[in-house]
Formats: C-alpha cells, structure tokens, sequence
C-alpha cells in the first residue's frame, strides 16, 4: 500500500519537473524527485507510527510511549529549532540531542542531506 504510494508520489513528483524543469541541470531535478519520494516512504513506513499522519504525536504507536512526541504543529517549537537541530535529531536519535531515547536513530540517512532537507519541509509544513 505505501510501495503504491510512494510509486504514485514518485511519478507525480517526475511529471512535475518534466513540466517546470528549465533548460539547466543535467538530472538535478531529477535526483529531487527522488528525494521527495524517499522522503515520503520514510515518514510513511517509519515516523508515522509514532507521529501520526498530520504530525501532531498521535500515531498508534505514541499510546505505549512513557514520553509523547510533541505536536510539529506547534509553532512554538517550529519557531524553537533550527532545520539542523531537526536533522540531527533524525539521524542520531533523541539520545543523541539529550531527548527520549524512544526516538528512534536513523543512520542510513546520514549524508542523504537532500532526503533529510525533505523531511524536514515535510516537518515544517506541518505547522499550518
Ligand atoms: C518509536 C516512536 C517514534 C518513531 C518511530 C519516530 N519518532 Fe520522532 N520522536 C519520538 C518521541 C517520543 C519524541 C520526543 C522525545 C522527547 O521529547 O524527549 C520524538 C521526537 C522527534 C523530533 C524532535 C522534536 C523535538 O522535541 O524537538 C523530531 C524532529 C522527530 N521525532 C522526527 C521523527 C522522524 C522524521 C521520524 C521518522 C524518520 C521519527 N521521528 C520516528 C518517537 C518516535
């Protein structure tokens, strides 16, 4: 189901460029496309769980959590971190940031900067 997704996201994202792409780049914009749609099947497949869909920390998986993830909605704390702050937290776990260790680490996304500048548009869209 998400693999459908994704896939469908996938092509959405690609005819997008395919539309607005310029002259320049050799696959720059494809390479984003990319991004989005790997971006998209990690919230998917590994955050929702524990964020839920709109971001607001109310995922099936949150019930059982001794700590709650915040709501991203939030603007208080959209407006408290930095994107950098945002990523770190995604690669290296709450522990790694000095919060709950039930946030999860994710260090295949290490250096996939494009990937991890997605989810956090992802994240920062959530605040309206
Ligand atoms: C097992 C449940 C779980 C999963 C899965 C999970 N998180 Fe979290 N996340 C948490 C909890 C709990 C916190 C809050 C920790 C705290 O406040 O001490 C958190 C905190 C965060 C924060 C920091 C918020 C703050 O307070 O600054 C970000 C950003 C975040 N998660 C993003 C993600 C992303 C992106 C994913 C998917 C790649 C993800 N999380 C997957 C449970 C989870």
């Amino acid at each position: 189901m998400s693999r459908i997704l994704a896939v469908t996201l996938f092509a959405f994202a690609g005819l997008t460029t395919a539309c607005g792409g310029g002259s320049k780049g050799g696959g720059g914009s494809d390479a984003n496309a990319e991004a989005v749609a790997e971006a998209n099947k990690v919230w998917t497949e590994r955050c929702v769980t524990c964020h839920g869909n709109s971001g607001k920390g109310d995922g099936p998986g949150a019930a059982a959590l001794a700590v709650k993830p915040r709501s991203f909605s939030d603007p208080n704390w959209q407006a408290s971190v930095d994107d950098a702050r945002i990523k770190s937290v995604i690669v290296g776990g709450g522990a790694s940031v000095g919060l709950n260790e039930a946030m999860a680490a994710n260090p295949d996304l290490e250096g996939k900067d494009a990937v991890l500048n997605e989810l956090v548009t992802k994240i920062r869209k959530l605040s309206q």
